[in-house]
C-alpha cells in the first residue's frame, strides 16, 4: 500500500485512476477496510487487480507469496489461477493467519491455499514445488534473499512480482532509512540480475514485474 494517494504519480492521475477502478465485491470491500481499520499494509487495489489478471494471463498453477497479511492478495491469485491454482503462503504472524483463514474460507479459496506458519527466511528453503509465480511482499530488507531463494523455486518463463519498490516515493529520492536504502539497492539488483527480464512500473507503490529466463 502506498503512504498517500499521490506518493507515486500526480494526484489528478492517481485519483482518475483510482474512481476508474469498479468497485470492490463485498468480501474484498471488507478486507480493505479491515487493513484501513487495523493498520494491515495490504496490496493496493491496482496492484491486487494487476496480480490476478497475470495469474489469469500466464495460466498460473502454483504460486508462491512471501507475506500473506489477511489474504488480500491470496484472494486474487486464487481468483486468477482459477480452481486447479495453489498458492504457498508464507506469514509469521499468528493474528494475521487467524484473520486470512477467516476471509480465505468465507471467498470459497481456502482449498487451494497452503499457509506456511513462520519467517520466509526459514520456511522458503525447506520448499520442494516448483512455481510459475513469485509474489514478494514482506521484510524490505529481505527482499534480495527472498529473491534468491524465490528464482532456485521459479520454473523458467515464471514471473516475479515485487511490491513497494518506490516506498512511497522515498527510493527515488534522498532518503537515507534503513527500509529505502535496502529497496534502492534491490532495485539495482532486480533489474540488472541475469536471471531476469525486469521492470519497475509506477504501479501502486512501484511495482517490480520480472520473467526468468
Ligand atoms: C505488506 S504485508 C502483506 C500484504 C499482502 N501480500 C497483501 O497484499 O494482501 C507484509 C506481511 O509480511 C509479514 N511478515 C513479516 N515478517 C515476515 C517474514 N520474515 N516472512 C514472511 N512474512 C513476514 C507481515 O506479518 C505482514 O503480514
Amino acid at each position: 500500500m502506498k503512504a498517500r494517494l499521490d506518493a507515486i504519480i500526480k494526484r489528478e492521475q492517481a485519483e482518475y485512476l483510482d474512481q476508474l477502478l469498479p468497485a470492490s465485491d463485498p468480501l474484498l470491500a471488507e478486507m480493505e477496510a479491515y487493513a484501513a481499520e487495523h493498520n494491515v499494509p495490504i496490496a493496493d487495489r491496482e496492484v491486487a487487480r494487476f496480480i490476478e489478471i497475470t495469474a489469469s494471463a500466464t495460466g498460473a498453477r502454483e504460486a508462491l507469496e512471501i507475506g500473506m497479511a489477511i489474504g488480500y492478495s491470496v484472494v486474487h491469485l486464487a481468483r486468477g489461477m482459477g480452481r486447479q491454482g495453489l498458492i504457498v503462503t508464507i506469514e509469521p504472524s499468528e493474528e494475521m493467519i487467524r484473520a486470512a483463514s477467516d476471509y480465505l474460507e468465507r471467498g470459497g479459496v481456502m482449498n487451494r491455499v497452503r499457509i506456511e506458519r513462520g519467517k520466509a527466511l526459514e520456511v522458503m528453503p525447506h520448499l520442494t514445488e516448483t512455481f510459475d509465480l513469485l509474489f514478494i511482499d514482506a521484510v524490505k530488507e529481505e527482499y534480495k534473499q527472498y529473491l534468491d531463494l524465490g528464482l532456485q523455486r521459479l520454473r523458467a518463463g515464471g514471473v516475479v512480482i515485487v511490491d513497494n519498490l518506490l516506498w512511497g516515493g522515498r527510493v527515488a529520492g534522498g532518503d537515507t532509512e534503513t527500509s529505502t536504502v535496502a529497496l534502492r539497492e534491490f532495485n539495482q539488483y532486480f533489474i540488472n540480475h541475469p536471471q531476469l527480464h525486469a521492470v519497475v512500473l509506477p504501479v501502486g507503490d512501484g511495482l517490480g514485474y520480472a520473467v526468468k529466463l
